[in-house]
């Protein structure tokens, strides 16, 4: 297997939107500032959601207004959980938005206050407008693999999802494994199964480390083709209203995976620690996650 990864860092949105410590839009800056200096080619920096719901994300915009005053040249993604987030997004300049779907009413509910299916129509019109405002849209299909309200996803429900958004003109379709419940083999079913259907070129996963199955499970969906992941700086991660759910797979451990196994990703991995450094210096939090200690060492006995 010899080709290209796209990481997307969500380390300063999931990452950080789960964090007791707020950190101020100066931190939040260096964090994104210092994912990029290491190579890493996408960077979801942060979420237009109610700031009463998630106060770690108030200010996403000035953020936004930053970022575009230094002429950050790393393509950036803003998540959005409804129309007002998309036009606060477009408000900011945003040029990709992440917009949320569910695959259970149950988290649909605790997350938005809506069902799926209003959640879909919401998308539906959020994919005209977009249209037209030249913004691309990824739609993030929330629990694709299980809830932790309703529990166990039907994959044929998760694959319904993902061919509606595909033919409604989603620029990419991402499946997010919310609470980390997932395992290698229901992975490599669904993704293979969707690639057979799609191809792999707009498909992309999120998966959380909950149960260590993190790694695997993208290992599971790059053998079914799949070439796109997110993955957070440092292990960070979780959903505020997603009880149970930890951190998500770490970019220090992903990138390292692919690297080791041949893919080119563009990152420089000295640089990642860097970032991954901050991450934990700034949060007090970041798990690091598990290759990190190892990777200290080799990088160390190399450059000596
Ligand atoms: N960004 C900022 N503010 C928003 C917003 C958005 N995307 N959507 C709604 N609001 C504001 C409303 O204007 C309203 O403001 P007001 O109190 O000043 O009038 C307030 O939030 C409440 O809005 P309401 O429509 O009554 O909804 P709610 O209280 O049920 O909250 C959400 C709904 C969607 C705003 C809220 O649940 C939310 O932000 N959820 C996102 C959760 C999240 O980020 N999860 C993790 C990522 S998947
Ligand atoms: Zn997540």
């Amino acid at each position: 297997m010899s080709d290209s990864v796209v990481i997307t860092d969500v380390g300063p949105r999931d990452g950080l939107q789960n964090q007791r410590k707020v950190l101020s839009i100066e931190q939040r800056l260096s964090l994104v500032q210092a994912i990029a200096d290491a190579g890493v080619p996408q960077i979801e920096v942060g979420s237009f959601v109610s700031p009463k719901a998630v106060p770690a994300m108030a200010g996403t915009d000035d953020l936004f207004a930053q970022l575009d005053e230094q002429g950050f040249a790393t393509p950036t993604i803003a998540l959005i959980p409804n129309m007002k987030g998309y036009e606060l997004a477009r408000a900011a300049g945003a040029s990709t938005v992440s917009m949320v779907l569910y695959a259970s009413d149950g988290m649909a509910q605790k997350n938005v206050g809506m069902s799926m299916t209003e959640a879909e129509q919401v998308t539906e019109e959020i994919l005209q407008l977009a249209n037209g405002d030249g913004i691309e849209v990824i739609a993030t299909v929330a629990v694709a693999f299980a809830c932790p309200f309703d529990g166990a996803t039907d994959p044929a429900l998760t694959e319904k999802i993902v061919d509606k958004f595909i033919h409604a003109g989603a620029d990419q379709v991402v499946l997010a494994d919310t609470i980390g419940a997932a395992d290698p083999q229901q992975v490599r079913a669904l993704t293979s199964a969707l690639v057979a259907q799609h191809g792999a070129s707009q498909l992309g996963c999120h998966f959380h480390d909950t149960r260590a199955m993190g790694l695997a499970n993208v290992f599971a969906a790059l053998e079914s083709g799949i070439r796109r992941f997110d993955s957070s700086i440092a292990g960070l991660g979780g959903c505020p209203f997603a009880p149970g759910a930890s951190g998500n797979v770490a970019t220090d451990d992903i990138a390292m995976m692919l690297q080791q196994m041949g893919f080119e990703t563009g990152i420089d991995l000295q640089k990642l620690l860097q970032a991954s450094d901050l991450a934990q210096e700034l949060t007090g939090t970041a798990p690091g996650g598990r290759a990190k200690a190892w990777l200290q060492n080799h990088l160390l006995k190399q450059a000596s």
